[in-house]
């Protein structure tokens, strides 16, 4: 299976995925193209240094947010990859992006989806709405990419505890550590091995 990974930041979910490919954790899959929506990202240093495709396509570089998503969906389309992963993209993906793939851009996002999530809950902010909520138990949720945000099927979650003394920091390691850097790779490989349907707008795991 050929993947894309989007990002936009530093790149921590896609080593993970590069790294487990390496041990042979996540079995028939090749990662064809990085894509990051800024040039600063530090993700695309890690796609070189793993030898993977790596290109910047922003929305700054077009007249319009339209001619951006278009630009993103066609550079997909002709990749021909069958799965495109988001790994920290902070980018709206566009409603004409999610028809010619559906069911098949997967998201992770750190919270036990239906907290914590929708507009504005993003990075650090997941945490800090955690925190001041003092929710005792958090984590992270792969789900597919339907044209809500942070709404579609979900696939994989996994549990965090919150920790007396933490802060918005510390939590986001720990999530990462302990959930998204786990269940990202492990969802990107069931997909591979064809574990994973969706019915009724439900994900079914063989
Ligand atoms: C992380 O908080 C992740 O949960 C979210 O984006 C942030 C950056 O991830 N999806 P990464 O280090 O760029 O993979």
């Amino acid at each position: 299976m050929k993947i894309a990974v989007l990002v936009s930041g530093g790149g921590t979910n896609l080593q993970a995925i590069i790294d487990k490919i390496a041990d042979g954790t996540i079995t028939n899959t090749e990662i064809a193209l990085v894509i990051a929506n800024n040039q600063g990202a530090f993700a695309l240093e890690r796609a070189a240094k793993a030898g993977i495709p790596a290109e910047c396509i922003s929305p700054k570089n077009f007249a319009s947010r339209d001619e951006f998503n278009v630009a993103l969906t066609n550079r997909l389309v002709e990749s021909g990859v069958d799965l495109i992963v988001l790994a920290g993209f902070l980018v709206n993906i566009p409603p004409m992006m999610v028809e010619k793939f559906p069911n098949k851009i997967i998201n992770i996002h750190p919270s036990l989806i239906p907290s914590f999530c929708g507009k504005g809950f993003y990075g650090l902010h997941v945490h800090e709405g955690v925190l001041a909520r003092g929710v005792k138990v958090t984590g992270a949720t792969v789900h597919f990419v339907d044209d809500g945000t942070d709404t579609g099927p979900i696939i994989l979650q996994k549990a965090v505890n919150v920790e007396q003394g933490d802060d918005p920091k510390t939590l986001q390691l720990r999530v990462m550590e302990q959930a998204e850097w786990n269940i990202l790779p492990q969802a990107i490989d069931m997909i591979a091995n064809g574990k994973v349907s969706v019915v009724d707008g439900h994900v079914i795991i063989e």
